[in-house]
């Protein structure tokens, strides 16, 4: 069925009369995504829910006219119908007729780029080929184990201290140090990249000086792997028979960098998040109701890394969810509202576990081909962490998180947190639990000290980086001693076996 509602790109009576960009703002017209109207963009969704259904008229900076897909089902349909929708920008109208200009804030998502996120037809097949071969040659063992090591060098940066930022120290930096590993370039990872990528993202004034630093690393891979190539996703990446050059090559590298940098390290804050501040969810997890993996599942339902993903464009006339589409109409692939569609979740406190049909990931021809990584850093960089510092808190009332929103993501800013000291651990090792000490009178329930308790009385471990040869992961005295097929299984487990 297809409603009387007019197009959004085309000449009607949506499209803004020159001099007059609000016409038609306000209930039953399209609502800005930009601006005082967006501060809450989940409830502006779901307004637009209410007043239009599930796909809604919207604008975007400088009062560009767009769709946003707020159905579970249409995003579906929007995205498994390549014969209909392309990601191709070029055929947008407000792009073709000049609506868009070239420093509207958006034009890094929008401006096409020959990568196969833009690609369609035989050529996404050529360039997406190539990445997911490569991606195939991933021993997903030793990714396991770098993701443990890093974890552990990660946590023994601040375990020591008893407070950490986990957003800054913690969740910008794991993916970041995993990425570089798969891609080949480990001794790329340091302080300076992790930066440089979040700058580029946020498009702070350094950002093109930033963009550029990580270009540059890519840059130096590319050549290093073409006259000599290893067993890395670069290497397999060139090697391929679709034969990319070395501009695509260095695109592909930057998308795969940056989409798993970004969603990464997301999803990894908003799943400690929700463990540090929902009792119900951290109960469970220390009842074994629920896995880590479940709990990162649930993650991705209730607050997907992108909340929406920019764009997809129509072939030609069509019709999603009652409206009508016209050729050239840009429309929001749009998974935060997807999915709490009450047509899929009509309670959307109710958990979902065991349920992976969330749209985090996309679907269709341009599903992400990472996920199984994604998912894994998250997995286990949670479980090892949570391991480590069993007492941890948040460090500030939880109405003072704050966040960075854009249309296509919202960033947790900080995640402060506390927990008792700790002695660092061997990174070749599991992580282990460590004591906490029995809480001192003057304590309050539910609060940390602000005093360092004294250092629990186990060895101290080598530090961070180092390699141990001591063959004994025996757990500490306070700890059950697992029974030990059960360690060893672990242990296997730990190396990727
Ligand atoms: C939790 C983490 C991640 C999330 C939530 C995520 C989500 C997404 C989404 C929503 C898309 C767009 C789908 C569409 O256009 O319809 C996408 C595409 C993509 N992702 Fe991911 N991603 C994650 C991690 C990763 C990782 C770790 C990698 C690489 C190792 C990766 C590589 C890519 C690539 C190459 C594409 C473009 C695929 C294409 O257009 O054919 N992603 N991802």
């Amino acid at each position: 069925m297809t409603s009387e509602s007019p197009s959004l790109t085309g000449t009607e009576s949506l499209a803004p009369p020159p001099g007059c960009p609000a016409h038609g703002l306000g209930p039953a017209g399209p609502r800005r995504l930009y601006g005082p109207d967006a501060d809450d963009l989940a409830g502006l969704y779901e307004s637009l829910r209410e007043e239009h259904g599930p796909v809604a008229p919207v604008l975007l900076h400088d009062d560009v006219p767009m769709w946003v897909v707020l159905g579970h089902a249409e995003n579906l349909q929007l995205v498994r119908s390549p014969s209909q929708y392309t990601r191709d920008s070029r055929i947008w109208t407000p792009l073709k007729d000049g609506r868009v200009k070239p420093d509207h804030p958006l034009m890094p998502h929008i401006a096409w780029q020959p990568i196969c996120s833009h690609a369609e037809g035989a050529e996404h097949e050529r360039l997406r080929d190539a990445v997911t071969a490569a991606m195939a040659t991933i021993d997903h063992r030793s990714v396991r184990r770098h993701i443990g090591r890093h974890t552990q060098a990660l946590v023994n940066g601040f375990c020591e201290r008893g407070r950490a930022d986990l957003v800054s120290q913690f969740a910008e930096h794991l993916p970041m140090a995993v990425m570089c590993e798969i891609l080949g370039m480990p001794e790329e990872y340091n302080d300076r990249m992790v930066q440089a990528a979040r700058d580029a993202l946020k498009g702070t004034e350094t950002a093109i000086q930033s963009h550029t630093y990580v270009m540059d690393a890519l840059s130096r891979l590319t050549t290093r792997r073409r006259t000599r190539p290893e067993d890395d996703f670069t290497s397999h990446l060139i090697g391929h028979p679709a034969g990319l050059t070395d501009d695509e090559v260095r695109e592909h590298l930057r998308l795969v960098l940056f989409a798993a940098y970004e969603a990464t390290a997301n999803l990894l804050a908003n799943a400690l998040r929700m463990v540090l501040t929902e009792p119900g969810f951290r109960a469970q997890l220390n009842g074994g109701q629920m896995t880590v993996p479940e709990a990162i599942e649930q993650s991705l339902w209730d607050e997907p890394p992108f909340s929406t993903v920019f764009g997809y464009f129509a072939k030609q006339d069509t019709e999603l969810g009652g409206r009508r589409i016209r050729k050239g109409d840009g429309l929001l692939f749009a998974p935060a509202p997807g999915n709490v569609d009450p047509r899929v979740r009509p309670d959307p406190s109710e958990s979902m576990q065991g349920n992976r049909s969330h749209l985090a990931f996309g679907g269709g021809p341009h599903e992400c081909p990472g996920q199984d990584i994604g998912r894994a850093i998250a997995d286990v960089g949670v479980d090892a962490l949570l391991t480590r510092l069993s007492d941890i808190q948040l460090d500030c009332a939880e109405e003072d998180l704050r966040w960075r929103s854009s249309i296509a993501s919202r960033h947790l800013v900080a995640l402060p947190v506390r927990f008792e000291p700790k002695p660092q651990q061997d990174v070749d090792l599991p992580p282990r639990a460590m004591p906490v000490p029995p809480q001192r009178s003057n304590w309050q329930v539910g609060a940390l000290s602000s005093d360092p308790a004294p250092a629990p009385a186990v060895e101290p471990q080598p530090a961070a980086h180092q390699p141990s040869s001591a063959p004994d992961p025996a757990p500490a005295a306070f700890a059950p001693a697992p029974p030990r097929g059960l360690w060893q299984r672990l242990l296997r487990w730990w190396h990727g076996g």
